[in-house]
Parts: structure tokens; sequence; C-alpha cells
């Protein structure tokens, strides 16, 4: 399901007092299985682009396809096209509204064609996917949960559609460093066996280590669209933009005042203790 944007452009409110130029001309393609990061300042216009890349907005000029298909063509049947991409807002745990892990998990197969059997095996599926035991979840009220947990039930009931692409508004931004880990890694899982992620974060070392490509957003531009390593290894840009930095970005600048410079800036921290080894060898 490879995805394309062209001369995508999103106003809020056009023709009103109110209106706010999201997004402005924006031009990329993403292949099946990349693990994309979308970094930019508050306000740059994230949030916008995944909601019209999952076909929630309907672009003020430009297009989306997913796999050749538009969207907002009348040729394409409008509801085929979602089922195919799961999306977890920000603070997805706020949205679970049922009285039951089970019922909020299964919300989204409800008006499929599955038997009830069915639903519920894929439910089970969901939830063990995501780390949570069936049988010792599913009757417990969402809102017992821990923070950690529920965002794991959010995540199961976008899961339980089995689908292709996976888009996450800052997902880990809240949860405590173990948990922060444990959802890097169930993603990274995912991402193995085939499913495209796009995750918006400001957590620019967990995107180093998990992100293969990086689309940086600035007032509603795309500024770069790079590698990972191009755009996170690059301190001087992101200072330039305000980008912040990576925690290994900042040990290496220390070093470097200090007269140790390494050789090639290293992106993630195992690559700083190699070369640091290396360094001081
Ligand atoms: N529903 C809305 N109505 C009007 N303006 C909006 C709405 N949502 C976002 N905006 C504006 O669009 C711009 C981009 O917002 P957003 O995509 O949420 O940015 P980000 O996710 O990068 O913080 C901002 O100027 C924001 O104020
Ligand atoms: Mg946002």
């Amino acid at each position: 399901m490879p995805i394309k944007v062209s001369d995508l452009s999103f106003t809020y409110a056009q023709g009103t007092p109110w209106q706010v130029g999201a997004l402005h001309q924006l031009n990329l393609s993403i292949a099946d299985g990349e693990f994309i990061g979308i970094i930019g300042k508050t306000g740059c216009g994230k949030s916008t682009l995944i909601q019209l890349i999952a076909g929630l907005l309907k672009p003020t000029s430009g297009s989306v396809s997913l796999d050749g298909q538009n969207f907002f063509s009348a040729k394409t049947p409008r509801f085929d096209l979602p089922k195919k991409i799961g999306v977890l807002f920000q603070n997805p745990e706020i949205q679970l509204f049922e009285t039951t892990v089970e019922k909020d998990v299964a919300f989204a197969l409800e008006h499929t064609p599955l038997a009830s059997s069915q639903v519920k095996e894929q439910v089970r599926w969901a939830l063990e996917t995501v780390g949570l035991n069936y049988e010792k979840f599913k009757e417990l009220p969402p809102l017992s949960l821990s923070g950690g947990e529920m965002r794991r039930v959010a995540v199961a009931g976008v899961l339980v559609i089995k689908p292709d692409i996976l888009v996450l508004d800052e997902p880990i931004a809240g949860l405590d460093p173990k948990s922060q880990d444990g959802f890097l890694r169930l993603l990274d899982s995912f991402n193995a066996n085939g499913t495209t992620i796009i995750m918006i974060s400001h957590n620019l070392d967990a995107l180093a280590e998990h992100a293969k490509r990086i689309l940086v957003l600035e007032d509603g531009f795309l500024i770069r669209d790079a590698s990972t390593r191009e755009v996170l290894a690059d301190s001087q840009f992101l200072e330039k933009h305000n980008l912040g930095s990576t925690q290994v970005g900042q040990i290496t600048d220390g070093l470097s005042k200090c007269n140790l410079h390494l050789p090639s800036p290293p992106l993630t921290g195992q690559e700083l203790c190699s070369a640091l080894l290396e360094a001081l060898a």
C-alpha cells in the first residue's frame, strides 16, 4: 500500500476570517514497510498531515493516494481505503470509553461481517500482540488500568483491523521510560512483519533508534525528507531550525568542546560507545 502525496495543501476554515494555512504544496512518497518519523515544532502541521494521509481530512488542493487510489476521487469507494490504515491519535487513552477492555478493542469490528467468535479471536490476538493477557484483561474497565496498559489497549483497538499502515501521533509522550521502550519495541516488531509505521514524535532519541527516515515540517512546509542519520546526526541543521537535539548529539558536542572529536557524528548510544572506545584506544 504505497502512499503518494502530491502538491498537497490544506487550509482550515478556508474562506472565513479564521482561515489557517496548515500545509503548503507537500510532495512525498512512502513505500511499503518503511518506518518514518515526522518532526517539527508545535503547530507546524504534523497532525494535519497524518490526518490527510489517513483520509480523515480532505485536501484543499493536491492529493493523497494509497496504492494508486485517491481517497477523494469519485471512482474510489470512499470507505474501503481507511480500513488499511490504523490511526492512533494523541493521548489515545482518553478515547477509551467502553465498559470493558474487550468491548473497547472490538469497537472497530462492530460493523464488519465477522461472526462473534471471529471478533473474539481477533480481539484476543490484538491484546496478546500488545503484550496483554486476554483472559486477565478482557473484563476489566479500561479506566482501571495503568497509563501504559491503557495505551496498549488503545493500540490493540487499532491493530484489531490488521492495518497495513500504522500512523501514530506522539505515541510515547507521557509514558514512563520503561513503557516507552516496550512500546517502541512493539512498533519495531510490527515493522519487521511488514507494517508501515509513520510516527510523529518530539523524542529525537527514540526516532534515532527506531525510524529509518525523517520528515521535517516547518510552518506547513516540508523542509527536509532524508534518512534518519542524515537528519538527526546533523546538529547544525537541528539547531538552525530549533528542533532540539538527541542526547547522543549533546554528548558528542560536549566531547568536541573538550577537544575530543569523533570522526563521524554517531546517531545512537551504541554508535557513540563504539566511537568513544575507538577514539580512546
Ligand atoms: N481544527 C482546527 N481549526 C483551525 N486551525 C487548526 C485546527 N487544527 C489545527 N489548526 C492549526 O493548523 C496548524 C497546524 O496544526 P497541527 O497540524 O495540529 O500542528 P502540529 O501537530 O505540528 O502541532 C496550526 O496553526 C494550528 O493552530
Ligand atoms: Mg499535533
